[in-house]
């Protein structure tokens, strides 16, 4: 196995210290005391559930509108990805990653050897598509077909449909098809269907990282057949055994009263999103909307994205996600879930640095 650097998580430790950072994907931190609940004094703090504990797995069952005995808890969504493509795949086979997207979901693959195709969308087109292209090059023989729904960075989403088809696909090359729903709630009124939803051929991942602002608790699940779910576990037996109980009690508390947080989301990107799309209008340099859903958006830039993150982080002490992270260098990456004074601080800085640099 041969893991490439995780390029974007090691430039996030090296600017640490910047001032404002307006490129994370997350909501805004939640804190402990915003729970208003205690520990119980009483809580075993030596056993612990191999596939999670029962509530939290009813729980998150319930969001994927699934059974408990189809959902695995993991180490975030990040050991969720790592569980799903060293069990399924195996080195030389084909496995199909759209693109852009977030890079832990094409390079786990190649890291245990896989021949990685990305299907590439076009920002000139909307970002639009193509599952002709897919079919075409599953072929029969595609072992894995992986997306973020929605899409991180672009936060487009898959429709309906789109999951229906993708389905079939998978029948027909005899594979599987990982959706990383990590956002897929911040499309609020207009959620997509979780893949989960499509038969034993899907496979959702998410956590309660980004939407909760709970990144720490390290809370994140697999939503697959009961088979498919029995070997992730059996791989997990060697990676994190069972998870911790303090973090899936809080988790519990946080999914108890999830459209709380979901609400809180709600309020925090409806304030940012305007924000951003009236600065966003006074830079020429830039193309790109601010989408209606999700909390990125990856618009193009006229001005070198590398130079202008430098210069950005040297003379403004303001941090953006360079557009390479996601394979396509032209463009870089906003996020609209952070505190409101940085954004506007962070997207005024940005202006300025542009105009001087056209
Ligand atoms: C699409 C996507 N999946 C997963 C993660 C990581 O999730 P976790 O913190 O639960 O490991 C991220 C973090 O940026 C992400 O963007």
């Amino acid at each position: 196995m041969e893991l490439p650097p995780f390029e974007h998580l090691l430039y996030y430790e090296k600017v640490h210290g910047a001032r404002l950072n307006i490129s994370y994907s997350n909501i805004r931190e939640f804190r402990l005391d915003g729970f208003r609940q205690r520990l119980p004094k009483d809580l075993d703090l030596n056993w612990t559930f191999r596939n999670g504990t029962s509530e939290l797995r009813r729980l998150i069952a319930r969001r994927h509108r699934t059974s408990p005995n189809r959902i695995l808890v993991t180490t975030g969504a990040t050991e969720a990805n790592f569980l799903v493509n060293a069990s399924l795949v195996r080195p030389r086979d084909r496995v199909l990653v759209d693109s852009p997207i977030y890079s832990p979901l094409r390079d786990v693959p190649r890291g245990v050897g896989a021949n990685v195709l990305e299907i590439a969308r076009d920002c000139d087109d909307g970002w639009r598509l193509d599952l002709d292209r897919w079919r075409k090059t599953a072929g029969r023989r595609a072992r894995l077909l992986v997306f973020a729904n929605l899409n991180n960075p672009t936060s487009t989403a898959l429709s309906r449909g789109d999951l229906r088809e993708l389905a079939d696909i998978a029948e027909e090359c005899d594979g599987h098809v990982l959706v990383d729903e990590t956002f897929r709630e911040l499309a609020f009124d207009d959620t997509p269907p979780s893949a989960a939803e499509f038969g034993p051929r899907m496979i959702a991942l998410s956590t309660v990282t980004k939407l909760g602002g709970l990144g720490t608790l390290r809370v994140g699940w697999i939503v697959a057949a009961p088979d498919s779910i029995d070997r992730f576990a059996q791989l997990k037996d060697y990676t994190t055994g069972g998870g911790s109980v303090l973090s899936q009690t809080i988790a519990t508390w946080a999914l108890g009263r999830w459209g709380f947080f979901v609400q809180r989301a709600k309020r925090i990107l409806a304030v940012n999103r305007k924000i951003a799309a009236e600065v966003l209008r006074e830079m020429p340099e830039l193309r790109g909307e601010v989408p209606l859903a999700g909390t990125v958006l990856f618009p193009h830039s006229t001005v070198n994205v590398a130079k202008l993150a430098n210069r950005l982080l040297k003379q403004y002490g303001t941090v953006i996600a360079e557009g390479r992270f996601f394979g396509v260098p032209d463009h870089f990456r906003l996020g609209l879930g952070g505190d409101t004074r940085d954004l506007r601080k962070g997207l005024a800085n940005l202006r300025r640095l542009l105009r001087s640099m056209s």
